[in-house]
């Protein structure tokens, strides 16, 4: 091979690794993938019908169905990141199989500060705990845990948010579900007719409370999440709402 034949293929080869690495650099911060580990819990079921550390309920009915994870206490951040939506994807293991999953933040895996090792929903772990169907689309069961990498996406939900009213004439708890974009609720404000906007404290997970009595009035929301978004409803309950109800507002 003669010299200039020698420093064009240098050349060329120089021309490629830098291509190289500039994909590498474009792939590796390419919005913002973390890494985790997830396992799962329970049967093939997931949650079903219980009241997990969010507070919603059949998670069915709601329209979370199988595709939830419950978030180590890090993740999870006393409950406000209830309704998050997550994609995960497995790497770095000969237990992973390929494509990735999209789920829900319905519930917490607890801490047990007592079990100093092998704990890992304690802090600062992030893990996933999901149901199995979810977990074996992208890792082997008896693999029981896999390292993951995973980022936040915009929830897709049908229909509008859900407001279900709970608690007595006295104490109005509101459950908020059903929150497509965001997904997590970080501020509630709810309005009678005869009123203004009144601001309510988040109970528990994506329950809301108020202790202003609004029987016999119509019912708006303004809900915000935590990209700073709000959605209105107006008179999403008409002035005879029952305790035990379900509304359907707008949807971000
Ligand atoms: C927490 O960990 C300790 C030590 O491993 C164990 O004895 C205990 O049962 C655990 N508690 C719960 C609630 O799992």
């Amino acid at each position: 091979m003669g010299s200039y034949e020698y420093q064009i293929g240098v050349m060329v080869m120089v021309m490629a690794m830098a291509m190289l690495c500039l994909v590498g650099v474009v792939m590796s911060s390419q919005d913002g993938w973390d890494n985790a580990h997830a396992t799962f819990y329970g049967g093939d079921h997931g949650e079903g019908t219980m009241q997990g550390a969010c507070g919603y309920g059949d998670l069915f009915k709601q329209g979370y169905g199988l595709e939830t994870t419950a978030l180590s206490v890090s993740l999870f951040n006393d409950g406000k990141t209830c309704g998050a939506c997550y994609e995960l994807q497995c790497y770095d293991s000969p237990w992973c199989k390929p494509g990735t999953i999209k789920v829900t933040a319905t519930n917490l895996c607890p801490a047990n500060y007592t079990q100093k090792t092998g704990n890992w929903c304690n802090p600062p772990l992030k893990h996933f705990d999901l149901s199995v169907p979810m977990f074996t689309k992208i890792g082997v069961y008896k693999a029981g845990i896999i390292p993951v990498k995973y980022r936040r996406i915009p929830c897709v939900r049908s229909g509008g948010i859900k407001f279900e009213i709970q608690g007595n004439p006295w104490w109005m708890l509101v459950l908020v579900y059903n929150i497509a974009g965001d997904g997590d609720a970080t501020d509630v404000k709810i309005k009678g007719s005869n009123t203004g906007w009144i601001q309510m404290t988040r109970n528990w997970g994506q329950k809301w409370q108020t202790w202003v009595q609004l029987n016999g009035q119509s019912l708006s929301f303004q809900v915000t999440t935590s990209d700073g978004k709000m959605v209105q409803s107006d008179d999403v309950a008409p002035k005879d709402w029952q305790f035990g109800q379900t509304f359907e507002g707008k949807q971000f």
